[in-house]
């Protein structure tokens, strides 16, 4: 997985019979203080979303329901994740470009976020996100290579 971005598992209680749940605790399962959250459906198979990076924000990002690709990307690296059961979540921290595309029909992706909307945090343009990005993860990259 690249910089910033962690595959979460969560907890998934009961059976076939009754159906099941998952808890997710704020600051364990959820790994910040979640202040905002929202979700997005109905998405048109050939709609394609994201396309932004944010200065701040952590987002967790879970598809309770269908499946989603996200493909997020620093500078230097880049994955596609595909999000198809609901007992996992994509972490994305701050500084990473992310683009939502494929959402199956009844894709459901809820996504639990940091702080409030701040139209400020976003960085939409993808030149100024590179530049910004090399800044930002250039220290970190090169603490990778001294400890090999
Ligand atoms: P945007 O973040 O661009 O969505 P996506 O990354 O999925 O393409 O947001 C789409 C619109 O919704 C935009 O006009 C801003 C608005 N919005 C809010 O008002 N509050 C929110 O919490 C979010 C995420 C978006």
């Amino acid at each position: 997985m690249i910089k910033n971005c962690k595959l979460l598992s969560f907890r998934e209680l009961g059976n076939a019979e009754l159906g099941y749940l998952t808890p997710l605790e704020i600051g364990e399962d959820i790994p910040f203080a979640v202040n905002r959250i929202y979700y997005i459906s109905d998405v048109p198979f050939t709609a394609c979303r994201g396309f932004h990076s944010h200065r701040k924000l952590e987002q967790v990002l879970i598809c309770v329901k269908g499946n989603v690709k996200i493909r997020i990307k620093t500078y230097l690296e880049e994955d596609i994740v595909e999000l198809n059961n609901s007992n996992y979540g994509l972490y994305i921290g701050n500084m990473v470009w992310r683009e939502m595309f494929d959402f199956s029909e009844d894709a459901v992706l809820l996504v639990f976020a940091s702080e409030h909307y701040d139209e400020s945090d976003y960085i939409k343009d993808y030149n100024i996100y590179l530049e910004e990005s090399k800044e930002y993860f250039k220290i970190v990259y090169e603490n990778d290579e001294r400890e090999v």
